[in-house]
């Protein structure tokens, strides 16, 4: 299914057949293109960063290299083919046919699912819109704006669906997409984790790690929902949220590498000195993004997320594949209970408990990554392994979130967490350490003394290529 990129907008869905649509995304664009501007990546705007634009939704062959300034960017409208005979894999409308318009008794809650997502889509690029002038690499500083763009691209995802689907609600809240910023006290961002700053590059690594693996988890389950554009488009989007992981996860690794490195090069001395952050450093800004991320997936027991499920909104991670029985009715779902002083395991219906069940998901991803993280120590003989905490540690949402526990998910005191969240957090000292390495380097083929090269560059172009010209 080929794009139009002969269009204002790039896409593969005939805009141009609906003029009432064209002219409201058309009207929207240059508004989109004032957000870039003011809340984008600062300052890199007139430089040619070596980006991939999507050019089909084949599977193989999907994108095209090249230089382009990211004004120029085509950020476009794209989703997976449609497939005539798609039924609804799941809750009380499994087997009927797929919507292709919006059930009017669904309105309310797929318009709050599609705008809860959305919105984390320019918040992200608004975190992260310092970081290019703190670069350790220009392969890395391309890395980042590519995530960058492709955020935009998701919010254009999003509002797509909202312009042609929701009529004046839909375009009134597209336009508020654009007028929401992370971290502003008077208009925030909606989800937690999307107001919290990502100040170095550590942190940036985490959250590509964490956070985007969480939007991974809500695109997989959107992916399956009955109101079928929601899931072509979502199926589309996670083909380029794999790289946005990938950035984060060989980020990190590239940091113990480079940790491994100065230890074995200056056995028993602190790395500190000599420019490397130390693992111990590194398990804590962990244990920050994913505590942060393990909050987005919502409250423990929930009957919005029960609705989302019976209505064929909102699925669960692989649906088809992972699972025989698809209504999810007449069964349990075992939570630890948490009342403000004791644990105790309750049996909830299954519905109602869908939040943990892709929280579940999560986790386990979450925990196969630190494998990779592991076998690097590992490999340099250095014994210490890198662990996911515990979803109840740190939390902010949920029923966990007035209790006090440890990485490993025991109940403490408050007092005992307070005495021990300097070995298990970033402390301001640390936070201080990481962003004084943060100094740019910004020669071909160079990289900052905290890091380690990666072993292969993008695209198969050499690590020293100009990935973006300065
Ligand atoms: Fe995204
Ligand atoms: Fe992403």
């Amino acid at each position: 299914m080929g794009i139009n990129y002969s269009e204002k907008i790039p896409n593969n869905v005939d805009i141009s057949a609906d003029r009432r649509l064209q002219r409201a995304l058309e009207k929207w664009q240059p508004a989109y293109l004032d957000w870039w501007a003011e809340m984008g990546p600062t300052d890199f705007n007139t430089n040619e960063i070596y980006l991939r634009t999507a050019i089909s939704v084949d599977r193989d062959g999907w994108a095209d290299f090249g230089h382009v300034k990211m004004p120029d960017y085509r950020w476009g409208i794209f989703l997976t083919p449609n497939d005539k005979e798609k039924k609804i894999g799941f809750g009380d409308h499994e087997g009927e046919d797929v919507w292709q318009e919006v059930p009017g008794e669904h309105r309310n809650n797929l318009r709050r699912l599609i705008v809860t997502q959305a919105d984390t889509e320019p918040a992200s690029v608004e975190q992260q819109r310092l970081l290019g002038h703190t670069a350790p690499s220009l392969y890395d500083m391309r890395n980042l704006f590519q995530v960058n763009v492709e955020e935009g691209r998701h919010l254009w995802a999003m509002v797509y669906l909202l312009h042609s689907h929701f009529g004046k609600d839909g375009r009134e809240e597209a336009e508020e997409l654009l007028e929401r910023r992370s971290g502003n006290p008077d208009h925030p961002r909606i989800l937690s984790t999307f107001n919290d700053p990502v100040e170095d590059w550590l942190s940036f690594f985490c959250f590509t790690t964490f956070t985007d693996r969480d939007g991974k988890y809500q695109l997989l389950a959107l992916a399956e929902s009955g109101f079928d554009p929601l899931a072509r488009t979502c199926r589309f989007m996670l083909t380029e949220e794999a790289h946005h992981m990938f950035v984060g996860q060989t980020g990190v690794n590239r940091v113990i590498k480079r940790a491994c490195e100065v230890m074995t090069e200056n056995p028993q001395k602190d790395i500190k000195e000599y420019g490397a952050i130390p693992l111990e450093i590194i398990q804590k800004y962990i244990n920050r993004w994913a505590s942060s991320s393990v909050d987005l997936f919502g409250s423990e027991v929930s009957s919005n997320a029960a609705t989302f499920f019976a209505a064929g909104l909102k699925g669960r991670a692989y649906e088809e594949k992972n699972y025989q029985e698809h209504r999810a009715l007449d069964q349990g779902f075992t939570i630890e209970e948490w009342d403000g002083n004791r644990l105790s395991n309750n049996e909830v219906p299954l519905r109602n408990a869908m939040n943990e069940v892709l929280r579940s998901d999560y986790h386990a991803d979450n925990v196969k990554q630190t494998v990779l993280w592991n076998k690097a120590t590992a490999s340099f003989g250095i014994d210490f392994q890198f662990t996911i905490p515990h979803r109840r540690f740190n939390r902010r949402i949920g029923m966990y979130a007035d209790g006090f526990f440890t990485p490993e998910g025991d109940p403490i005191s408050e007092e005992e967490f307070n005495q021990n969240k300097t070995k298990w957090l970033p402390t301001e000292e640390d936070e201080a350490f990481v962003k004084s390495l943060m100094v740019k380097c910004h020669e071909p083929g160079k990289f900052a003394g905290w890091i380690a090269p990666p072993s292969k560059g993008i695209n198969d172009q050499s690590v020293d290529f100009d990935y973006v010209r300065l």
